[in-house]
Protein backbone atom coordinates (compact mmCIF):
# COMPACT_ATOMS: atom_id res chain seq x y z
CA UNK A 1 0.00 0.00 0.00
CA UNK A 2 0.98 3.74 -0.85
CA UNK A 3 0.20 6.36 1.35
CA UNK A 4 2.25 9.16 2.83
CA UNK A 5 3.19 8.88 6.67
CA UNK A 6 0.45 10.23 9.39
CA UNK A 7 2.16 13.36 10.61
CA UNK A 8 1.64 15.11 13.85
CA UNK A 9 -0.32 18.16 12.41
CA UNK A 10 -2.36 15.34 10.63
CA UNK A 11 -2.85 13.14 14.10
CA UNK A 12 -4.36 16.39 15.27
CA UNK A 13 -6.53 16.78 12.86
CA UNK A 14 -8.12 13.46 13.41
CA UNK A 15 -8.92 14.41 17.06
CA UNK A 16 -10.64 17.72 15.91
CA UNK A 17 -12.48 15.68 12.95
CA UNK A 18 -13.51 12.49 15.68
CA UNK A 19 -11.42 10.10 13.61
CA UNK A 20 -9.57 7.57 15.50
CA UNK A 21 -6.15 6.77 15.59
CA UNK A 22 -4.35 3.89 14.88
CA UNK A 23 -1.16 2.53 16.88
CA UNK A 24 1.24 -0.53 17.05
CA UNK A 25 3.99 -2.14 18.17
CA UNK A 26 6.74 -2.86 16.13
CA UNK A 27 10.42 -4.05 16.46
CA UNK A 28 11.90 -5.56 13.03
CA UNK A 29 11.99 -4.86 9.60
CA UNK A 30 9.95 -8.13 8.72
CA UNK A 31 6.91 -6.37 10.79
CA UNK A 32 7.30 -2.98 9.69
CA UNK A 33 7.36 -4.26 6.00
CA UNK A 34 3.85 -5.97 6.81
CA UNK A 35 2.58 -2.91 8.43
CA UNK A 36 2.69 -0.63 5.67
CA UNK A 37 0.37 -2.87 3.82
CA UNK A 38 -2.51 -1.77 6.30
CA UNK A 39 -3.13 1.62 6.96
CA UNK A 40 -1.83 2.08 10.47
CA UNK A 41 -1.27 5.60 11.97
CA UNK A 42 1.31 5.08 14.07
CA UNK A 43 4.53 2.37 14.45
CA UNK A 44 5.89 2.45 18.45
CA UNK A 45 9.04 0.78 18.96
CA UNK A 46 8.01 0.55 22.77
CA UNK A 47 10.47 -0.45 25.14
CA UNK A 48 8.43 -3.64 25.36
CA UNK A 49 11.02 -5.15 23.25
CA UNK A 50 12.84 -5.71 26.55
CA UNK A 51 10.16 -8.10 27.65
CA UNK A 52 8.84 -9.44 24.26
CA UNK A 53 11.75 -9.80 22.39
CA UNK A 54 14.61 -9.77 24.64
CA UNK A 55 12.92 -12.42 27.33
CA UNK A 56 13.34 -9.99 30.17
CA UNK A 57 10.23 -9.74 33.14
CA UNK A 58 10.31 -5.77 32.67
CA UNK A 59 11.42 -3.09 29.85
CA UNK A 60 14.05 -1.75 33.08
CA UNK A 61 16.98 -3.72 31.12
CA UNK A 62 16.49 -2.16 27.49
CA UNK A 63 19.40 0.27 26.73
CA UNK A 64 19.23 2.96 24.19
CA UNK A 65 21.60 1.35 22.02
CA UNK A 66 18.91 -1.24 21.35
CA UNK A 67 16.34 1.08 21.07
CA UNK A 68 18.40 2.80 18.39
CA UNK A 69 18.62 -0.49 16.81
CA UNK A 70 14.87 -1.99 16.92
CA UNK A 71 14.19 1.34 15.27
CA UNK A 72 16.45 1.23 12.80
CA UNK A 73 15.22 -2.15 11.62
CA UNK A 74 11.75 -0.75 11.49
CA UNK A 75 12.48 2.57 9.81
CA UNK A 76 14.37 0.33 6.73
CA UNK A 77 11.25 -1.93 6.56
CA UNK A 78 8.30 0.80 6.66
CA UNK A 79 7.97 3.65 3.68
CA UNK A 80 4.99 5.09 5.06
CA UNK A 81 4.38 4.80 8.53
CA UNK A 82 4.98 7.13 11.21
CA UNK A 83 7.73 5.08 13.84
CA UNK A 84 8.14 6.91 17.82
CA UNK A 85 10.94 5.77 19.12
CA UNK A 86 10.71 5.21 22.78
CA UNK A 87 12.75 6.23 25.03
CA UNK A 88 14.10 3.58 27.26
CA UNK A 89 14.16 3.83 31.32
CA UNK A 90 17.40 6.07 32.30
CA UNK A 91 17.80 7.79 29.36
CA UNK A 92 16.20 10.67 29.73
CA UNK A 93 15.41 11.24 33.40
CA UNK A 94 17.98 12.61 34.78
CA UNK A 95 17.98 15.95 32.98
CA UNK A 96 16.25 17.66 29.96
CA UNK A 97 20.14 17.76 28.22
CA UNK A 98 20.27 14.10 29.14
CA UNK A 99 16.48 13.72 27.11
CA UNK A 100 17.50 15.64 23.85
CA UNK A 101 20.54 13.91 23.40
CA UNK A 102 18.60 10.00 23.50
CA UNK A 103 15.99 11.76 21.73
CA UNK A 104 17.91 12.86 18.81
CA UNK A 105 19.68 9.18 18.36
CA UNK A 106 16.35 7.79 18.16
CA UNK A 107 15.58 10.62 15.48
CA UNK A 108 18.67 11.10 14.26
CA UNK A 109 20.18 7.24 14.20
CA UNK A 110 16.72 5.05 13.83
CA UNK A 111 14.78 7.44 11.91
CA UNK A 112 12.10 7.94 13.91
CA UNK A 113 9.64 10.62 13.33
CA UNK A 114 8.44 11.39 17.02
CA UNK A 115 9.71 9.73 20.27
CA UNK A 116 7.62 8.51 23.19
CA UNK A 117 8.58 9.18 27.23
CA UNK A 118 7.03 8.22 30.24
CA UNK A 119 5.97 10.50 33.21
CA UNK A 120 3.61 13.49 34.14
CA UNK A 121 3.99 17.06 35.89
CA UNK A 122 8.00 15.66 36.86
CA UNK A 123 8.53 15.21 32.74
CA UNK A 124 6.63 18.07 31.80
CA UNK A 125 9.45 20.54 31.69
CA UNK A 126 11.88 17.68 29.58
CA UNK A 127 8.92 17.50 27.42
CA UNK A 128 9.09 21.14 26.79
CA UNK A 129 12.66 20.97 26.15
CA UNK A 130 12.52 18.52 23.47
CA UNK A 131 9.95 20.00 21.73
CA UNK A 132 11.58 22.94 21.18
CA UNK A 133 14.60 21.69 20.11
CA UNK A 134 12.15 19.73 16.97
CA UNK A 135 11.51 16.68 18.40
CA UNK A 136 7.80 15.62 18.57
CA UNK A 137 7.43 14.50 21.98
CA UNK A 138 4.64 11.93 22.45
CA UNK A 139 3.65 11.40 26.42
CA UNK A 140 2.43 8.05 28.47
CA UNK A 141 0.83 8.12 32.19
CA UNK A 142 -1.29 6.38 34.12
CA UNK A 143 0.25 2.53 34.41
CA UNK A 144 3.98 3.55 33.43
CA UNK A 145 5.74 0.43 33.71
CA UNK A 146 9.40 1.69 33.65
CA UNK A 147 7.79 2.49 37.06
CA UNK A 148 6.97 -1.05 38.19
CA UNK A 149 9.11 -1.48 41.03
CA UNK A 150 7.01 2.17 42.23
CA UNK A 151 4.13 0.94 41.64
CA UNK A 152 4.45 -2.61 43.13
CA UNK A 153 3.87 -4.36 39.93
CA UNK A 154 1.47 -3.89 36.50
CA UNK A 155 -1.65 -2.46 38.51
CA UNK A 156 -3.84 -0.75 36.98
CA UNK A 157 -3.77 3.16 38.44
CA UNK A 158 -6.27 5.74 39.05
CA UNK A 159 -8.57 3.90 40.91
CA UNK A 160 -9.19 6.51 43.56
CA UNK A 161 -10.36 10.21 43.05
CA UNK A 162 -7.48 11.34 44.33
CA UNK A 163 -5.05 8.96 41.43
CA UNK A 164 -7.15 10.26 38.98
CA UNK A 165 -6.96 13.66 39.92
CA UNK A 166 -2.85 13.29 39.72
CA UNK A 167 -3.13 11.80 36.19
CA UNK A 168 -5.72 14.17 34.56
CA UNK A 169 -3.13 16.90 35.88
CA UNK A 170 -0.40 14.80 34.27
CA UNK A 171 -2.16 14.73 31.40
CA UNK A 172 -2.47 18.95 31.37
CA UNK A 173 0.96 19.00 32.26
CA UNK A 174 2.11 17.49 29.37
CA UNK A 175 -0.21 19.07 26.90
CA UNK A 176 1.17 22.88 28.04
CA UNK A 177 4.51 21.32 27.88
CA UNK A 178 3.98 20.47 24.19
CA UNK A 179 3.32 16.87 23.72
CA UNK A 180 1.72 16.26 20.54
CA UNK A 181 0.23 13.01 21.92
CA UNK A 182 -0.32 11.02 25.24
CA UNK A 183 -1.05 7.34 25.93
CA UNK A 184 -2.60 6.66 28.44
CA UNK A 185 -2.32 2.97 30.03
CA UNK A 186 -4.04 0.67 32.32
CA UNK A 187 -6.13 3.42 34.29
CA UNK A 188 -10.39 2.86 34.49
CA UNK A 189 -12.22 3.90 31.56
CA UNK A 190 -14.12 7.09 33.28
CA UNK A 191 -10.88 8.91 33.42
CA UNK A 192 -9.63 7.53 30.01
CA UNK A 193 -13.01 9.38 29.05
CA UNK A 194 -12.26 12.34 30.96
CA UNK A 195 -8.38 13.13 30.41
CA UNK A 196 -9.63 12.73 26.47
CA UNK A 197 -12.32 15.17 26.85
CA UNK A 198 -10.69 17.68 28.90
CA UNK A 199 -7.25 17.87 27.04
CA UNK A 200 -7.04 19.34 22.87
CA UNK A 201 -4.18 16.78 21.90
CA UNK A 202 -4.54 13.25 20.85
CA UNK A 203 -5.23 10.39 23.90
CA UNK A 204 -3.81 7.01 22.91
CA UNK A 205 -5.31 4.12 25.13
CA UNK A 206 -4.03 0.40 26.43
CA UNK A 207 -6.27 -1.03 28.77
CA UNK A 208 -7.40 2.68 29.21
CA UNK A 209 -11.01 2.10 27.77
CA UNK A 210 -13.30 2.68 24.97
CA UNK A 211 -13.48 6.85 24.41
CA UNK A 212 -9.53 7.40 23.77
CA UNK A 213 -9.02 8.93 20.56
CA UNK A 214 -6.89 6.20 19.56
CA UNK A 215 -5.84 2.64 21.10
CA UNK A 216 -2.65 0.83 20.77
CA UNK A 217 -1.47 -3.14 21.35
CA UNK A 218 1.73 -4.83 21.54
CA UNK A 219 1.36 -6.51 18.19
CA UNK A 220 2.81 -9.95 19.64
CA UNK A 221 -0.06 -9.77 22.07
CA UNK A 222 -2.30 -8.69 19.39
CA UNK A 223 -1.61 -12.29 17.26
CA UNK A 224 -1.41 -14.68 19.78
CA UNK A 225 2.58 -15.19 19.90
CA UNK A 226 2.25 -15.79 23.91
CA UNK A 227 -0.46 -17.80 24.52
CA UNK A 228 0.43 -17.55 28.14
CA UNK A 229 -0.54 -14.21 28.08
CA UNK A 230 -3.97 -12.85 27.68
CA UNK A 231 -4.85 -9.87 30.14
CA UNK A 232 -8.73 -8.32 29.79
CA UNK A 233 -8.13 -5.71 27.46
CA UNK A 234 -6.70 -7.85 24.86
CA UNK A 235 -8.22 -8.74 22.10
CA UNK A 236 -6.86 -11.41 20.00
CA UNK A 237 -6.97 -11.42 15.99
CA UNK A 238 -4.79 -14.31 15.45
CA UNK A 239 -3.56 -17.99 17.23
CA UNK A 240 -0.49 -17.28 15.61
CA UNK A 241 1.38 -18.76 18.84
CA UNK A 242 -0.46 -22.35 17.79
CA UNK A 243 0.35 -21.67 14.34
CA UNK A 244 4.01 -21.35 14.65
CA UNK A 245 4.24 -24.00 16.95
CA UNK A 246 2.12 -26.47 14.26
CA UNK A 247 4.47 -25.60 11.38
CA UNK A 248 7.50 -25.77 13.00
CA UNK A 249 6.26 -29.17 14.27
CA UNK A 250 4.95 -30.39 10.48
CA UNK A 251 8.65 -29.35 9.52
CA UNK A 252 9.97 -31.45 11.76
CA UNK A 253 8.00 -34.40 10.86
CA UNK A 254 8.03 -34.19 7.35
CA UNK A 255 12.21 -34.27 7.59
CA UNK A 256 12.33 -37.27 9.87
CA UNK A 257 9.05 -38.78 7.10
CA UNK A 258 12.01 -37.65 4.24
CA UNK A 259 8.84 -35.70 3.14
CA UNK A 260 10.82 -32.47 3.12
CA UNK A 261 12.67 -31.34 0.99
CA UNK A 262 10.72 -32.80 -2.00
CA UNK A 263 12.13 -33.26 -6.12
CA UNK A 264 10.78 -30.22 -6.57
CA UNK A 265 12.78 -28.58 -3.61
CA UNK A 266 16.34 -29.02 -4.77
CA UNK A 267 18.96 -27.35 -6.70
CA UNK A 268 19.89 -29.71 -9.88
CA UNK A 269 23.30 -28.98 -12.00
CA UNK A 270 21.09 -27.52 -14.80
CA UNK A 271 17.83 -25.76 -15.59
O1 LIG B 1 6.63 -0.11 25.14
C1 LIG B 1 5.47 -0.23 24.72
O2 LIG B 1 5.12 -1.13 23.94
C2 LIG B 1 4.50 0.76 25.15
C3 LIG B 1 3.06 0.55 24.76
C4 LIG B 1 2.49 -0.57 25.53
C5 LIG B 1 2.27 1.79 24.88
O3 LIG B 1 4.84 1.68 25.80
Amino acid sequence: MSRNPVTVPALQRKKDAGERITMLTCYDATFARLMDETDIDLLLVGDSLGMVIQGHETTLPVTLDEAVYHTRAVARGSRCTHIVGDLPFLTYQASPEQAIMSAGRLLKEGGAASIKLEGGIEIAETVRRCSQAGIPTMGHIGLTPQSVHQMGGFKVQGRDEEQAEKILQDAIALEEAGAFAVVLEGIPEELGNRITKQIAIPTIGIGAGRFTDGQVLVIYDLLGLDMSFKPRFVRRYAEMGKMVIEAAQAYCDDVRGRGFPNADEVFRKTG
